[in-house]
């Protein structure tokens, strides 16, 4: 596997490999030695090329500071590559041995009530520490030397899901990094205090070295500029932590490909410096540790909703950690994937954009805070279920890779996403209201249980390939987007934009020019002249999310709602709506055609959904947030025959997806539950699977796949 550089970032990046990445990250250091052949001999049996190894043993790497031995690694990686598998590294800084955090304690993160973190659990270090930052080269140094000329070291991964238990410190370090930050983005204060609104509250300030990091737990909110600084300032902050690793470890072997295993994705900008970085992203996927699946027993269309919202950020990419049994740490436990269904979700996260796996981990831990984490083999190191299902899988690879590798994920319908800024800026004022991934994830869901190939995309992006884009209100829409977009409509694609779209500026200033803001306003014709909050069925949340000790900020203590009748409702084809969350009056221009409008109170007979021709697309805007019912909508009204699905008559459960290049086309047919389903519109194919042919009917078992060539 060599290292080519890698595409710029988007969502059609393919991995540039001429393999399928396949393992298990693996801690021989949590056994004895004389485990490792056999180990070893079952990993390679198992079809796997690759294992991962060393992000939480820097104390063994470095057991005293300066003084470093390598010798466990250099053994483990031996006994594996004589078995044929390969070794990705880590560099180990998620957790720093106990020498460096005694001996140089303010690396310690500190939390907003100013309490100093203590050794006993992983990434307690701060990251934006430059202390910590100088130890991180340090190790990182030591490493790439050591392992530059190891043909058995063929790639790398940075530390391990960066900002996934803590993104924030509140040490004086961070705060005088976040100065510096801040004077190398505005130079002058007076800069700052303008992008910040500084006459608002009094919040001007005379030099960088009064400002603070701004902290939730104070009485009353923080400035919306100040809080999206800080976020910019963290992912900025990430970023140059991992640089640091990246930049020695390309100095010392320029053919090692480096990724990272994100986690929560939290304060990293990966279509920043972060991913720019990498040769590729590696997510994390945990389908049944997210939270509707922990509650629930799941959807799968959240594993779905969440390998799309990642590779919107990157194009394919890894998965570094793919769960195989159950989870849990002390906190927390997570269902346990049944028979079969261990091969479907990694089925479903190839389906969605994975051009390599591991499945997490080799062999569950005997000790520590994940005891009960399973993985491949039990902790009586007998191989059952999941390693005969993780051998099935690889066979699952072998017949398909020669075709998988190189196609992309088809989109019909794609949704905004992968935006840092606009993300943070929902964050720093959100209102009790939707984010717009909420909001997205109905159209997202919707689609799923159809068969309509839908994903998130970034308005920079090859428009070309996609039928419809719809704006969630993004209220940072920026004006260099424009282009592009208008060019995918002329050119025959449908724009939805949602309401709030475009409402504020780079520094969240709402501008003098009326929302959707000058670009897609006259794309779409409109202009918004006033909006308003509409009463939800219950009227629960009216004042929102963040509720405070104070007054009507808090929803227990707010006057009763007199708002039951305060509720909107639209017409939009022949059937009548209710509007979620809120509403909005639009003035339209003369060649713009109400396809819905308000049916009640004061906005009745006003524009609600509205539509332009534009060269041969349409750009239409949506004057409300997306519930369920508008979603339907929508898809029958706006995009009617626009959007077909894949596969017609779709059992529930079945997810299909289609990923393709210019010569080929791979559907994936996967059975997410413990029924057997029978379809009867599959279109010819052969299924590689199982090497039969397909045509019309195709029965699937209890969590049964089919990956039909067509
Ligand atoms: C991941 C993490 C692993 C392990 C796993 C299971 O988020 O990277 O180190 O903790 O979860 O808990």
């Amino acid at each position: 596997m060599k290292r080519t550089p890698p595409a710029p970032l988007s969502v059609w990046r393919t991995l540039n490999f001429d393999d399928f990445l396949l393992g298990v990250p693996h801690y021989p250091e949590h056994v004895d030695e004389s485990y490792w052949l056999r180990d070893a001999e079952r990993i390679a049996a198992a079809g796997f090329n690759v294992v991962r190894l060393g992000e939480f043993a820097w104390h063994l790497m470095e057991p005293r500071e300066g003084v470093f031995d390598f010798s466990l690694f250099d053994r483990a990686i031996a006994v594996l590559a004589a078995e044929g598998v390969k070794t990705i590294f880590c560099t180990p800084t998620a957790t720093p041995p106990r020498w460096l955090t005694a001996t140089y304690p303010e690396v310690l993160r500190v939390d907003e009530r100013g309490r100093t973190a203590t050794h006993g659990s992983r990434q307690h270090a701060d990251t934006n520490s430059p202390v910590y930052r100088m130890h991180s080269r340090r190790i990182t140094e030591a490493l790439a030397r050591h392992y530059a000329g190891n043909p058995n070291v063929i790639g790398w991964q940075t530390d391990n899901e960066l900002n996934t238990t803590a993104s924030t410190s509140y040490s004086e370090a961070s705060e005088r990094e976040f100065r510096r930050y801040l004077h190398d983005r505005y130079e002058t204060i007076d800069k700052l205090n303008s992008a910040w609104g500084g006459n608002f509250w009094a919040l001007a300030y005379d030099s960088f070295d009064q400002i603070a990091i701004p902290r939730k737990d104070n009485p009353g909110f923080v400035a919306p500029g100040h809080m999206q600084d800080y976020h910019r300032f963290l992912a900025h902050a990430t970023a140059a932590f991992q640089h640091d690793q990246v930049e020695i470890l390309r100095r010392a072997n320029s053919e090692w490909f480096i990724f990272h295993n994100l986690g929560q994705l939290e304060d990293i900008d990966l279509r920043g410096q972060f991913g720019e970085n990498l040769d590729f992203l590696g997510f994390d996927i945990y389908p049944m540790l997210y939270d509707e699946m922990r509650r629930a027993g799941g959807h799968p269309a959240t594993q779905a909703l969440h390998l799309d919202v990642c590779r919107a950020y990157s194009g394919n990419f890894i998965v570094p950690e793919q769960a195989s049994g159950f989870g849990s740490q002390p906190g927390f436990s997570t269902m346990t994937p049944e028979p079969g269904e261990m091969r479907r979700m990694a089925l479903s996260s190839v389906a969605r954009g994975a051009d390599g796996l591991l499945f997490f981990r080799w062999r569950p831990a005997h000790f520590g805070a994940e005891i009960y984490w399973m993985g491949i083999i039990d902790h009586d190191d007998v191989p059952r279920r999941r390693y005969q299902e993780a051998k099935q899988f690889a066979e699952d690879i072998g017949r398909i890779k020669k075709d998988l590798l190189g196609t992309t994920v088809r989109m019909d319908v794609a949704i905004a996403g992968a935006d840092f800024d606009n993300q943070e800026a929902y964050r720093t004022y959100p209102m009790g209201m939707p984010s717009p991934l909420e909001d997205g994830m109905l159209l997202h869901r919707y689609c799923y249980s159809k068969g309509i190939a839908c994903g998130f995309i970034h308005p920079e992006d090859d428009l070309s390939r996609i039928k419809v884009l719809y704006v969630p209100h993004w209220v940072m829409w920026k004006p260099e987007w424009n282009e592009n977009v208008e060019t995918f409509v002329r050119n025959g694609g449908t724009l939805i934009v949602g309401a709030m779209t475009g409402t504020r500026d780079e520094n969240n200033h709402i501008p003098t020019d009326l929302a959707p803001g000058p670009g897609l306003s006259k794309l779409c014709g409109v202009r918004v002249e006033e909006f308003g909050r509409v009463a939800e069925p219950g009227a629960e949340g009216l004042f929102g999310l963040h509720g405070t000790e104070f007054g009507f900020h808090n929803p227990a203590k707010r006057p009763p709602a007199s708002s039951a009748s305060r509720r909107h409702r639209f017409i939009l084809g022949n059937r009548e709506y209710e509007a979620a969350h809120l509403y909005e009056l639009l003035a339209l221009d003369d060649d713009v055609e109400v396809l819905g409008h308000w049916s009640n109170r004061f906005a009745s007979g006003r524009a609600a959904v509205t539509s332009r021709k534009v060269g041969k697309g349409r750009a239409c805007y949506v004057g409300t947030y997306l519930a369920e019912s508008l979603v339907e909508g929508l898809v029958d009204h706006v995009l009617g025959a626009d959007v077909q699905p894949l596969v017609p008559d779709l059992p529930p459960a079945v997810e299909v997806v289609l990923r393709e290049a210019e010569d080929r086309k791979l559907l994936f047919l996967l059975n997410c539950d413990a029924e057997p389903v029978e379809l009867s519109s599959v279109p010819a194919g052969t299924d590689l699977l199982s090497g039969y042919q397909v045509d019309g009917g195709l029965a699937l078992g209890p969590y049964g796949c089919a990956v039909l060539r067509l």
